[in-house]
Protein backbone atom coordinates (compact mmCIF):
# COMPACT_ATOMS: atom_id res chain seq x y z
CA UNK A 1 0.00 0.00 0.00
CA UNK A 2 1.49 3.53 -0.88
CA UNK A 3 -0.11 6.64 0.69
CA UNK A 4 3.19 8.33 1.36
CA UNK A 5 4.24 10.86 -0.65
CA UNK A 6 7.23 10.12 -4.00
CA UNK A 7 9.42 13.02 -3.37
CA UNK A 8 12.41 11.44 -5.53
CA UNK A 9 10.27 10.80 -8.99
CA UNK A 10 11.84 12.83 -11.20
CA UNK A 11 15.27 12.75 -9.45
CA UNK A 12 15.97 9.48 -9.70
CA UNK A 13 18.67 9.77 -12.64
CA UNK A 14 20.38 12.45 -10.72
CA UNK A 15 20.39 10.75 -7.59
CA UNK A 16 21.41 7.73 -8.97
CA UNK A 17 24.75 9.32 -10.70
CA UNK A 18 25.56 10.88 -7.65
CA UNK A 19 24.72 8.43 -4.89
CA UNK A 20 24.21 5.14 -6.88
CA UNK A 21 26.29 2.26 -6.33
CA UNK A 22 29.65 4.10 -8.65
CA UNK A 23 29.42 5.90 -5.35
CA UNK A 24 29.37 4.14 -2.42
CA UNK A 25 29.62 5.68 1.14
CA UNK A 26 32.45 3.02 2.06
CA UNK A 27 32.36 2.88 5.70
CA UNK A 28 28.88 2.75 6.46
CA UNK A 29 28.67 0.08 3.66
CA UNK A 30 31.60 -2.04 5.53
CA UNK A 31 29.63 -1.66 8.59
CA UNK A 32 27.05 -2.81 7.15
CA UNK A 33 28.29 -5.87 5.72
CA UNK A 34 29.99 -6.65 9.03
CA UNK A 35 26.86 -6.26 10.59
CA UNK A 36 25.06 -8.55 8.54
CA UNK A 37 27.12 -11.54 8.70
CA UNK A 38 26.28 -14.42 6.89
CA UNK A 39 22.40 -14.74 5.33
CA UNK A 40 22.70 -18.33 3.72
CA UNK A 41 19.90 -17.59 1.28
CA UNK A 42 17.66 -16.26 3.21
CA UNK A 43 15.75 -12.70 3.17
CA UNK A 44 17.04 -9.30 4.01
CA UNK A 45 14.64 -6.52 3.74
CA UNK A 46 16.32 -3.45 1.99
CA UNK A 47 14.03 -0.43 3.45
CA UNK A 48 13.48 2.69 1.10
CA UNK A 49 16.25 1.23 -1.47
CA UNK A 50 16.69 3.92 -3.14
CA UNK A 51 18.08 2.86 -6.73
CA UNK A 52 19.75 0.07 -5.33
CA UNK A 53 23.05 1.49 -3.61
CA UNK A 54 22.89 -1.40 -1.11
CA UNK A 55 22.52 -4.34 -2.90
CA UNK A 56 25.91 -5.28 -3.48
CA UNK A 57 26.63 -5.81 0.39
CA UNK A 58 23.73 -7.44 0.62
CA UNK A 59 24.33 -10.33 -2.21
CA UNK A 60 27.63 -10.45 -0.63
CA UNK A 61 26.76 -11.30 2.66
CA UNK A 62 24.54 -14.48 1.45
CA UNK A 63 21.17 -13.02 1.81
CA UNK A 64 18.55 -12.49 -0.81
CA UNK A 65 17.26 -8.50 -1.17
CA UNK A 66 13.73 -7.50 -1.24
CA UNK A 67 13.80 -3.43 -1.63
CA UNK A 68 11.05 -1.39 -0.72
CA UNK A 69 10.36 1.68 -2.05
CA UNK A 70 7.68 4.91 -2.46
CA UNK A 71 9.54 5.95 -5.13
CA UNK A 72 8.47 4.42 -8.52
CA UNK A 73 10.84 6.25 -10.77
CA UNK A 74 13.85 5.02 -7.51
CA UNK A 75 12.58 1.21 -8.21
CA UNK A 76 13.33 1.69 -11.97
CA UNK A 77 17.55 1.51 -11.17
CA UNK A 78 16.69 -0.81 -7.91
CA UNK A 79 15.12 -3.97 -9.81
CA UNK A 80 18.00 -4.13 -12.23
CA UNK A 81 20.20 -4.35 -8.85
CA UNK A 82 18.18 -6.05 -5.91
CA UNK A 83 16.67 -9.64 -6.46
CA UNK A 84 13.02 -8.48 -5.82
CA UNK A 85 11.60 -4.88 -5.26
CA UNK A 86 8.53 -3.25 -4.53
CA UNK A 87 6.87 -0.20 -4.45
CA UNK A 88 5.60 0.74 -0.94
CA UNK A 89 5.41 3.20 1.90
CA UNK A 90 7.81 1.58 4.60
CA UNK A 91 5.06 2.98 7.01
CA UNK A 92 2.85 0.48 5.93
CA UNK A 93 5.36 -2.33 5.35
CA UNK A 94 4.02 -5.48 2.99
CA UNK A 95 5.94 -7.97 4.92
CA UNK A 96 4.43 -11.01 7.32
CA UNK A 97 4.79 -10.91 11.01
CA UNK A 98 8.31 -12.23 12.39
CA UNK A 99 9.49 -13.39 9.06
CA UNK A 100 12.79 -12.00 8.26
CA UNK A 101 16.24 -12.45 9.83
CA UNK A 102 17.07 -8.91 8.43
CA UNK A 103 16.38 -5.40 7.88
CA UNK A 104 18.51 -3.13 6.66
CA UNK A 105 18.31 0.79 5.62
CA UNK A 106 20.27 4.04 4.50
CA UNK A 107 19.98 7.44 4.39
CA UNK A 108 16.16 7.64 4.49
CA UNK A 109 15.42 9.14 8.17
CA UNK A 110 15.37 12.48 7.11
CA UNK A 111 13.07 11.77 3.78
CA UNK A 112 9.94 11.17 6.12
CA UNK A 113 8.25 12.29 9.27
CA UNK A 114 7.42 9.52 10.78
CA UNK A 115 10.35 7.68 11.58
CA UNK A 116 8.56 5.73 14.34
CA UNK A 117 5.99 4.25 12.27
CA UNK A 118 8.74 2.74 10.32
CA UNK A 119 10.89 1.16 13.27
CA UNK A 120 7.47 -0.29 14.36
CA UNK A 121 6.96 -2.00 10.86
CA UNK A 122 10.47 -3.44 11.75
CA UNK A 123 9.83 -4.65 14.65
CA UNK A 124 6.76 -6.84 14.08
CA UNK A 125 8.34 -8.37 10.54
CA UNK A 126 12.11 -9.26 11.78
CA UNK A 127 11.75 -12.55 13.68
CA UNK A 128 13.19 -12.66 17.34
CA UNK A 129 16.37 -12.53 17.34
CA UNK A 130 16.42 -10.44 13.73
CA UNK A 131 18.76 -7.67 13.29
CA UNK A 132 18.05 -3.81 12.19
CA UNK A 133 20.92 -2.24 10.44
CA UNK A 134 20.48 1.53 9.78
CA UNK A 135 23.05 4.27 8.57
CA UNK A 136 21.77 7.67 8.20
CA UNK A 137 22.63 11.80 8.61
CA UNK A 138 23.63 12.10 12.15
CA UNK A 139 20.88 14.37 13.77
CA UNK A 140 23.62 16.67 15.70
CA UNK A 141 25.96 17.20 13.18
CA UNK A 142 24.10 17.72 9.94
CA UNK A 143 20.90 19.83 8.98
CA UNK A 144 20.10 23.27 8.79
CA UNK A 145 21.97 24.90 11.72
CA UNK A 146 25.29 23.84 10.31
CA UNK A 147 26.86 24.64 7.66
CA UNK A 148 29.30 22.12 6.26
CA UNK A 149 30.42 23.24 3.16
CA UNK A 150 33.49 24.93 3.92
CA UNK A 151 34.78 22.65 6.98
CA UNK A 152 37.47 21.40 5.05
CA UNK A 153 38.93 24.38 4.02
CA UNK A 154 38.45 26.35 7.28
CA UNK A 155 39.11 23.91 9.72
CA UNK A 156 36.45 24.68 11.60
CA UNK A 157 32.45 25.06 11.92
CA UNK A 158 29.63 27.19 12.48
CA UNK A 159 26.19 26.27 14.83
CA UNK A 160 23.38 28.30 13.99
CA UNK A 161 20.15 28.00 16.23
CA UNK A 162 17.64 25.81 14.63
CA UNK A 163 18.77 22.51 16.13
CA UNK A 164 15.67 21.76 18.74
CA UNK A 165 13.50 22.49 15.98
CA UNK A 166 12.04 19.07 14.32
CA UNK A 167 9.70 19.13 11.34
CA UNK A 168 10.56 20.00 7.11
CA UNK A 169 13.24 22.71 7.18
CA UNK A 170 13.92 25.21 4.69
CA UNK A 171 17.80 25.43 4.10
CA UNK A 172 18.19 21.42 3.56
CA UNK A 173 20.57 19.58 5.34
CA UNK A 174 23.99 22.19 5.36
CA UNK A 175 25.92 19.39 3.57
CA UNK A 176 25.61 21.36 -0.15
CA UNK A 177 24.74 18.21 -2.22
CA UNK A 178 21.55 20.05 -3.01
CA UNK A 179 19.29 16.98 -2.22
CA UNK A 180 17.27 18.57 0.72
CA UNK A 181 16.69 21.03 -1.75
CA UNK A 182 15.40 19.00 -3.85
CA UNK A 183 13.37 16.32 -1.89
CA UNK A 184 12.83 17.91 1.14
CA UNK A 185 15.00 17.70 4.89
CA UNK A 186 12.88 16.34 7.69
CA UNK A 187 15.25 17.17 10.89
CA UNK A 188 14.89 15.10 13.98
CA UNK A 189 17.20 15.53 16.97
CA UNK A 190 18.93 13.03 18.40
CA UNK A 191 16.67 12.39 21.29
CA UNK A 192 13.41 11.99 18.54
CA UNK A 193 15.83 9.80 16.21
CA UNK A 194 16.65 7.64 19.42
CA UNK A 195 13.48 8.34 21.27
CA UNK A 196 11.58 6.84 17.83
CA UNK A 197 14.28 3.50 18.10
CA UNK A 198 13.44 2.60 21.93
CA UNK A 199 9.54 3.01 21.30
CA UNK A 200 9.12 0.35 18.72
CA UNK A 201 10.80 -2.12 21.84
CA UNK A 202 13.64 -2.71 19.04
CA UNK A 203 17.11 -2.80 21.45
CA UNK A 204 20.12 -1.14 20.37
CA UNK A 205 22.90 -3.47 20.42
CA UNK A 206 25.96 -1.23 18.59
CA UNK A 207 26.41 2.63 17.44
CA UNK A 208 29.11 4.06 15.51
CA UNK A 209 29.90 7.53 14.23
CA UNK A 210 31.35 7.83 10.48
CA UNK A 211 33.28 10.23 8.84
CA UNK A 212 31.25 10.92 5.78
CA UNK A 213 33.94 13.23 4.70
CA UNK A 214 33.57 15.45 8.04
CA UNK A 215 37.01 16.16 8.95
CA UNK A 216 35.71 18.07 12.26
CA UNK A 217 32.81 16.30 13.43
CA UNK A 218 30.98 13.14 12.00
CA UNK A 219 28.31 13.85 9.62
CA UNK A 220 26.65 9.89 9.76
CA UNK A 221 25.46 7.72 12.24
CA UNK A 222 25.10 4.07 12.21
CA UNK A 223 23.12 1.55 14.54
CA UNK A 224 22.44 -2.24 14.77
CA UNK A 225 19.26 -3.02 17.21
CA UNK A 226 17.52 -6.66 17.75
CA UNK A 227 14.30 -6.85 18.65
C1 LIG B 1 18.24 9.41 0.37
S1 LIG B 1 17.31 8.16 -0.41
C2 LIG B 1 18.18 6.71 0.18
C3 LIG B 1 18.06 5.57 -0.77
C4 LIG B 1 19.00 4.40 -0.48
N1 LIG B 1 18.70 3.78 0.79
C5 LIG B 1 20.43 4.86 -0.55
O1 LIG B 1 21.15 4.82 0.48
O2 LIG B 1 20.85 5.30 -1.63
C6 LIG B 1 15.80 8.09 0.50
C7 LIG B 1 14.80 7.13 -0.10
O3 LIG B 1 13.69 7.03 0.78
C8 LIG B 1 12.53 6.81 -0.01
N2 LIG B 1 11.35 7.07 0.81
C9 LIG B 1 11.01 8.24 1.44
N3 LIG B 1 9.86 8.09 2.12
C10 LIG B 1 9.47 6.79 1.94
C11 LIG B 1 8.37 6.03 2.41
N4 LIG B 1 7.44 6.56 3.23
N5 LIG B 1 8.28 4.73 2.02
C12 LIG B 1 9.21 4.19 1.19
N6 LIG B 1 10.29 4.86 0.73
C13 LIG B 1 10.42 6.15 1.11
C14 LIG B 1 12.73 7.75 -1.17
O4 LIG B 1 11.90 7.48 -2.28
C15 LIG B 1 14.23 7.56 -1.45
O5 LIG B 1 14.46 6.57 -2.40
Amino acid sequence: MVSGTARYDGHSQWYDQRYGPGHPPAEELAFLREALGSGHGQVCVDLACGTGRCAQVIAEAGYRSAGFDISADQLRFARRRLGAVARADICLLPVRNESVPAVVGMFFHTDLEDFGAVLRQVARCLRPGGRFIYAGLHPCFLGPFVNRMSEADEQRLEFLPGYGHVGWANRGSGDGTGLGGRVGFHHKTLASFLGAIASSGLRIRHVREFSGGGVVLPRHIGLVAEN
